[in-house]
């Protein structure tokens, strides 16, 4: 076998929530029955209009993409309202994220995030040969501000903020944000990753986007994955400044988003109100699952996002006995399974299982 980096060893494969054909196979069930709600994915098919772009965009597949993303990035400007330099597109927000670990990072530096977090930035750190100051989650499962600003050293040169956190939905405010930035030195890029934040309904919360453009250390990364419901395109985008993102771009990889990703973006950008559509369709039906789980006595964490964690159990179990129910969950070390809200009739499948989960262990 070929000789590796001795510390791959410390990266565990990426676990994703399991695909519906795989478990509709291991439990012999019918995979029109079985239900995923494990990967915060959307749960609509995108619109007709979005679908049409893709189809024209792949009579179009033989030539390759434009890799400056430039129809994109002008709409963005314009729907953002920031300048067209200070838009950046990648292959989902996660090719963003790697880029910013091998752009800022290196032997001798250190990240901080919170833990538990997206993996991506300790993925991201462990490749870019970064230490990572894996920063607890406070009692209310959010990140702990303080604790994070005191394990910023001379070495760091990235702090990662999820706003909502992915797993627990937890929310920062946009003041706490940038208290927080105010206390960073300047040679600190503050990555504030949005990915979920179009879901968030709290009243005043904005997102760090301003925040991005005023400052030349703080960076928002956002996703067409969730809300725009396009999470097999791989595409997303980062807000920063002009020159930041003129650094990034000298590290990614060369036509890594699509053409037909970028037209499928260009035109979901166009149905605003679908996207407030979605918005309240998960805001309802995360109110109907915390509500459930509230009336059921089991603990969980009032979400911000398009998922909420709960504590029912070992979660490898708990998980393990939704799937005999045809539910897909995510668990979660010790301590947490996620549940992504999914269509109303999904909901209702999962709030059955949960009542049936919650009888069988009496
Ligand atoms: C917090 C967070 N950030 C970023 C992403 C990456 O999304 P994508 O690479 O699909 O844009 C995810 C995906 O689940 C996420 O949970």
């Amino acid at each position: 076998m070929p000789v590796f980096r001795p510390d791959l060893r410390e990266i565990p494969s990426y676990t994703p929530g399991r695909p519906i054909a795989d478990v509709a196979e291991e439990y012999g069930f019918d995979p029109a029955g079985v239900v995923k709600l494990a990967s915060n994915e959307l749960p609509f098919a995108p619109l007709e209009p979005v679908m049409e772009a893709m189809r024209k965009a792949l009579l179009e597949i033989h030539r390759y993409p434009d890799t400056e993303a430039r129809r994109l990035r002008s709409a963005l400007s314009d729907q953002l309202d920031v300048a067209y330099d200070e838009v950046m597109v990648g292959a989902g927000s996660s090719e963003i994220l790697r880029v910013v670990a091998m752009a800022i990072g290196g032997p001798g530096t250190s990240a901080v995030y919170a833990w538990p977090s997206f993996v991506i930035y300790r993925l991201g750190s462990i490749l870019a040969m970064s230490d990572r100051y894996e920063v607890p989650l406070d009692g209310a499962q959010r990140h702990d501000l303080r604790a994070m600003a005191a394990a910023i050293t001379p070495t760091t040169r990235v702090v990662y903020i999820c706003n909502p956190n992915n797993p627990t939905g937890t929310l920062l405010s946009s003041s706490e944000v940038r208290a927080f930035v105010d206390a960073v030195p300047e040679s600190v890029l503050v990555l504030v990753d949005e990915a979920y934040g179009e879901f968030v309904t709290e009243p005043g919360w904005e997102s760090a986007a301003t925040l991005a453009l005023e400052r030349p250390n703080v960076m928002v990364t956002r996703t067409f994955s969730k809300i725009h419901g396009l999470a097999a395109l791989r595409i997303g985008y980062a807000i920063s400044r002009a020159d930041t993102i003129a650094e990034l771009r000298k590290v990614q990889a060369p036509f890594s988003v699509t053409s037909v990703g970028l037209a499928a973006a260009l035109e979901s950008l166009r149905y605003p109100q679908a996207i407030a559509d979605r918005v309240a369709m998960n805001a309802a039906g995360r109110d109907r699952i915390q509500a459930a789980l509230g009336e059921l006595g089991i603990e969980f964490v009032p979400s911000h996002s398009n998922f909420i964690c709960f504590r029912l159990g070992k979660p490898d179990v708990v998980a393990d006995a939704f799937l005999r129910h045809r539910i897909i969950l995510r668990p979660f070390g010790e301590d947490w399974v996620r549940v992504t809200v999914g269509t109303e009739r999904e909901n209702e499948l999962f709030l059955t299982a949960l009542r049936a989960v919650c009888a069988d262990r009496r």
